[in-house]
């Protein structure tokens, strides 16, 4: 039975990762183990920056966004040489076992760990959405409600003269910000790389939208598809628009973690420790509905992701 945990965040911080290291540090105290926190993700493992973890510790994190035992990137972990080196590291403190918080490219260090002797269990960490093996991913909801706020208060100042927002959403390859903040805002167009909209076309559209004097025009632009400014300015130069460009940008990956947020989180971290205690590696914890459930990390990397089609058919429907 393991008797020492580790934990660690990696790649881009989430809102919700505070919450996956509550549940862990809970679980492990009822189940009478120690927990220890690898600072700066994989880095951590080879500065061997490792601190035991008071059962309290994460009391006051519940409600704070970002990652409170750091995060960072370190290209150099694919390599097998720095993978021995991060075990020597878990074997000096005794740690036996390791929950990864982080996004595909983590995932694939936590599987390497597991083959090389360390039993590693993947959480969903990135606010993009991009992860297939569970329906919502730790800092999806909050990055979501961020984004809906944020171009709530656009379409403010925006309705108020009349004019066109464009409004770049982060989200890295996956447009599920992009597509969910474009219904919930009723935005005129979602731009990303599933929907493949006619930038022509749209333009000539707008012209004609422009004769009937909207009260304003909203368009989404997923991150790393275009040139959301030159986007911008072509709209204002053709269709008449007065237009304004917002690129939300790391706004979007902060702040406190939603209630769902929460409650997914501490569950993931509670599980992941649960799985860890019956011998289980190698494995991410996702979410079906309220169930929790968990894939082989290779099977979950293979996954086809969701282009979520009914979501654009709803959004064509509506506008
Ligand atoms: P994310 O986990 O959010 O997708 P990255 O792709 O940047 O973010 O990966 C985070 C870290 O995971 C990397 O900096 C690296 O330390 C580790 N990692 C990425 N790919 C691999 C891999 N193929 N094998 C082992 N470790 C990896
Ligand atoms: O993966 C999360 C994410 O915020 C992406 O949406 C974005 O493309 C990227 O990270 C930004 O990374 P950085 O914080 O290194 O600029």
């Amino acid at each position: 039975m393991v008797k020492k945990i580790g934990i660690l965040t990696s790649g881009g911080d989430a809102p919700g990762m505070n919450d996956a290291i509550f549940g862990a540090i809970r679980t492990c105290y009822k189940l009478d183990k120690e927990i220890y926190a690898i600072y700066g993700g994989y880095k951590g493992l080879i500065d061997d920056n490792i601190v035991k973890l008071d059962k309290n510790f994460a009391d006051t994190l519940i409600n704070r966004g970002g990652t409170a035992i750091k995060t960072a990137r370190l290209p150099e972990f694919k390599e097998d040489k720095v993978q021995y080196e991060a075990i020597e590291t878990l074997k000096k403190h005794g740690i036996e076992a390791l929950i990864v918080v982080g996004g595909d490219g983590s995932y694939m260090g936590a599987k390497k760990l597991t083959e090389k002797g360390i039993n590693c269990i993947g959480l969903p960490g990135t606010i993009d959405n991009d992860i297939s093996s569970t329906e919502t991913t730790i800092g999806f909801d909050t990055a979501l409600n961020t984004v809906v706020e944020a171009i709530d208060r656009i379409v403010d100042t925006s309705s108020s003269h009349n004019r066109c927002a464009v409004v770049e959403v982060m989200g890295n390859k996956c447009p599920d910000l992009t597509l969910f903040a474009g219904i919930a805002t009723g935005a005129n167009y979602i731009l990303t790389a599933d929907n493949n909209v006619n930038v022509d076309k749209m333009i000539e559209e707008l012209k004609e939208l422009k004769k009937t004097n909207p009260d304003h025009v909203l368009i989404l632009v997923a991150e790393k598809l275009l040139d959301t400014a030159a986007l911008a300015k072509r709209i204002m130069d053709e269709t008449g628009f007065d237009t304004r460009e917002t690129v939300l940008g790391h706004i979007q990956r902060g702040g406190t973690p939603t209630a769902m947020e929460r409650v997914n989180s501490i569950r993931m971290g509670a599980y992941a420790v649960e799985l860890l205690d019956k011998g289980i590696g190698g494995v991410c914890i996702g979410t079906k509905g309220y169930e929790l459930i968990y894939t082989d990390i290779y099977d979950a990397l293979n996954l086809e992701r969701d282009k979520h089609e009914d979501f654009y058919y709803t959004h064509d429907l509506i506008k």
